[in-house]
């Protein structure tokens, strides 16, 4: 309808200016009788819900809300989008707030809320905005009630992509806890790494993501022949060069990964600072940070593991080794660090060394990791 879509367009003028002058708007209201009826109704200790005006300003916070974003926001009473703007995109806004003046649509919404600061992890949500109406039928407000969907998130997503995983690990399967191994060593050097503000990229959310993907680097292999996989002893030329192709294969198989992090590691693990790795021989700092962390954490594992052409590295010589290859193979800046909690590494392996040695292995792996090694 014209009137309302008028109305929509106004809000969304009113939101944009707001956004310019970053001005929160306060001004004391004067409630519907159905609104202060609904505030009533909904004083819910245990559900997290808002109360908020036909012109979007909250009215009404339970508790339960307020612990929810406890972390995230300070909910007061001014317009919904003066506290949640930058949990939706300006195009997903302009949708909220027509829908929420569509007859066509019950003057409802329902849709993802994501919610971030620079020292918590994502917290999703979906927010439902039902309406409520006043005697004479226009509009008095909405109750807009939460539901945290984090775990099913991320639970759902990680799920598909850890039978993936398993499936990786059916085709090389004498790696044992390799992969988790890896993934702790990347959590525990981005952990030192937020807590120096080192990069302003690594968050809560980066921590988390490293701390999942990075036993995914090599989930590519699934698309290596097995007679290459299984080649008792050294690959020749082409079958090392189809060996190589795993980063791409790793990519195509993360490419519907919401997070580019897990395309980075894949594509990029086998790079090098100096720029003498593959697939890209990309250089220096080209190398996503995610994938330079892994290359550490994937060598120093490996080194560790007995091979069938190489004894089981100790602590101190594998550490020799990655300090070694400084500014050739590593990030120098990483290998800083590397250095300074290179003891949480030893931890960490002695904490998850396989309890019997891995089926022994038959390829010869050691160009897998460095060529100088
Ligand atoms: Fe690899
Ligand atoms: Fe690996």
């Amino acid at each position: 309808m014209p009137e309302q879509q008028n109305e929509s367009e106004d809000d969304i003028a009113t939101l944009e200016a707001a956004d310019e002058s970053d001005t929160p708007v306060s001004a004391p209201r004067t409630l519907s009788p159905r609104a202060k009826q609904m505030i009533g109704l909904t004083d819910s200790p245990t559900i997290p819900i808002l109360i908020v005006d036909a012109d979007l300003c909250i009215q009404h916070i339970t508790q339960a809300a307020r612990l929810l974003f406890s972390e995230y926001y300070q909910i007061e009473k001014k317009p919904f989008f003066n506290v949640f703007q930058q949990s939706l995109s300006l195009d997903e806004i302009r949708s909220l707030v027509r829908a929420l003046h569509s007859a066509d649509q019950g003057f409802g919404w329902s849709g993802n809320l994501r919610h971030k600061t620079r020292s918590t992890a994502t917290l999703h949500t979906t927010a439902n905005f039902v309406p409520f109406f006043n005697e004479d039928r226009s509009l008095a407000g909405h109750l807009v009630y939460f539901v945290d969907t984090t775990d099913v998130y991320k639970g759902n997503l990680r799920n598909t992509f850890n039978g993936i995983l398993e499936a990786a690990k059916l085709k090389d399967n004498d790696t044992g806890l390799h992969n988790e191994r890896v993934s702790y060593y990347c959590r525990k050097m981005c952990e030192y790494l937020y807590d120096i503000h080192k990069y302003p990229q690594i968050d809560p959310d980066f921590i988390d993501s490293i701390g999942f993907l990075a036993a995914m680097h090599d989930v590519g292999k699934i698309g290596t022949p097995d007679y290459i996989l299984q080649k008792p002893g050294k690959l020749t030329d082409l079958e090392w060069e189809i060996m190589r192709e795993h980063t791409i294969n790793g990519t195509f198989i993360l490419s519907s990964y919401p997070d580019p992090m897990a395309k980075e590691i894949a594509l990029s693990h086998h790079e090098w600072w100096n720029g003498s790795g593959y697939p890209f021989k990309l250089e220096g700092t080209m190398i996503p940070l995610a994938a330079r962390i892994v290359t550490i954490a994937d060598v120093y594992d490996a080194l560790r593991m007995k091979r069938t052409y190489k004894s089981e590295f100790t602590h101190e010589e594998t550490v020799q080794r990655i300090l070694a290859n400084k500014g050739t193979q590593f990030d120098p800046a990483l290998i800083e660090v590397f250095t300074a909690i290179s003891d949480n590494f030893n931890d960490i392996w002695n904490l998850l060394k396989d309890s019997e040695p891995p089926r022994p292995d038959t390829r010869d792996r050691s160009k897998e990791f460095s060529e100088s090694l």
